[in-house]
């Protein structure tokens, strides 16, 4: 199949980008470089099946790429605007979905988003259902404008279906980990952790760091998205994608030292809410239920926290050679 991969030089994209590639399929990536690196790509960045656009999603040109596709799918992302504003969030994840959604559209090809487990937002009913209700604190917190960007997408997504008949799959993704990962905030705590862990700093701990969050393998990630991408039973479905095995951030830390350089000393710093900016909130626990992904795309993660990290820092040490 010839697949469109939009924000395919990130961390996800560039794993899935090689996945779609060994399987014998045809990629063409765009990504604007502002986040992601062919260098993410490896070896894979000569092969013949893959074709490289350096274009911003959100522009026209996207558009004009002289191609059919039979797959979409929407990686491009500007996160939580702690890293950024709250309007380049919006912006620049509603842009780049409504042109990917019209070449989806045009091609009748299928539409693949990336949502997150954020849009559950503040929900304390758990195990997050996919028909269950979406949560999000006041405006004025700046942190939900991400959320808020993918709900509008999802709904999007529901509305081009409805007026159009465009196919898609709409995949959840709870926190995922793994090698190409960023080792800073932008890719979450577990990069971070290990590297500063690496470097002899301290790891920085929000509140008191009993908030649990669950990891997914990158492999196991990308065979989900994989098998969505494919299995028609997947068609219009907005499904969960990631495991049950809860852990509280203060744990992943000490996890990540005890499974990586132990012989260092482990130094935390604590940094209470309230030094937060923009009236930042943080969800106390984040649980799916997976029940959906296991049932639709037969499937079951592979990797347990410790073998994925394992895999993980086994990269990472390499890379330090
Ligand atoms: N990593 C996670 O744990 C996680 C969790 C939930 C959801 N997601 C979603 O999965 C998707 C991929 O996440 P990721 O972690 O790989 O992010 P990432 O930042 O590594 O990748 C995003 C890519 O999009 C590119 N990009 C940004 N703006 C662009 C633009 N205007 N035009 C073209 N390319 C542009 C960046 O250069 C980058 O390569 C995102 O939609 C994200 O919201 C990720």
């Amino acid at each position: 199949m010839r697949f469109l991969v939009a924000g395919g030089c990130g961390f996800i994209g560039s794993n899935l980008v090689k996945r779609l590639l060994l399987d014998g399929h045809e990629v063409f990536v765009v990504d604007d470089l502002s986040r992601g690196s062919l260098e993410k790509l490896d070896d894979y960045v000569h092969h013949k099946n893959l074709k490289f656009f350096k274009l911003d999603a959100t522009g026209q040109e996207v558009l004009e790429i002289p191609a059919k596709f039979d797959v979409v799918v929407d990686l491009v992302a500007y996160k939580i605007p702690r890293y950024s504003s709250g309007l380049k969030t919006l912006f620049v994840n509603s842009r780049s979905a409504e042109n990917l959604l019209k070449i989806a559209t045009r091609d009748s090809a299928k539409f693949v988003m990336a949502s997150t487990s954020d849009v559950y937002g503040k929900s304390t009913t758990f195990p997050y259902t996919e028909d269950g209700d979406l949560l999000i604190g006041p405006s004025t917190s700046r942190r939900w404008a991400y959320a808020v960007s993918k709900i509008f997408n999802e709904h999007m997504t529901i509305a081009y279906h409805d007026e159009y008949g465009t196919r898609y799959v709409i995949l959840r993704f709870f926190g995922t980990y793994g090698p190409h990962q960023y080792l800073d905030w932008w890719g979450g705590p577990v990069g971070v952790f290990l590297k500063n862990i690496h470097e002899g700093l301290p790891l920085t701990i929000h509140g008191d760091g009993e908030q649990k969050r669950t990891f997914m393998y990158i492999d196991d990630l990308v065979e989900g998205i994989l098998r969505a991408a494919e299995s028609p039973s997947a068609d219009n479905e907005i499904i969960n994608l990631g495991t049950s095995e809860e852990i509280s951030i203060l744990d992943l830390a000490r996890l990540i030292h005890k499974l990586s350089y132990p012989e260092k000393e482990l130094k935390l710093e604590f940094v209470p809410y309230e030094s937060f900016t923009q009236n930042y909130e943080d969800p106390k626990r984040r649980l799916g239920d997976f029940s959906k992904m296991k049932k639709i795309l037969n499937f079951d993660p592979r990797f347990s926290l410790e073998e994925g990290l394992l895999r993980f820092i086994d990269w990472f040490k390499k890379r330090q050679r």
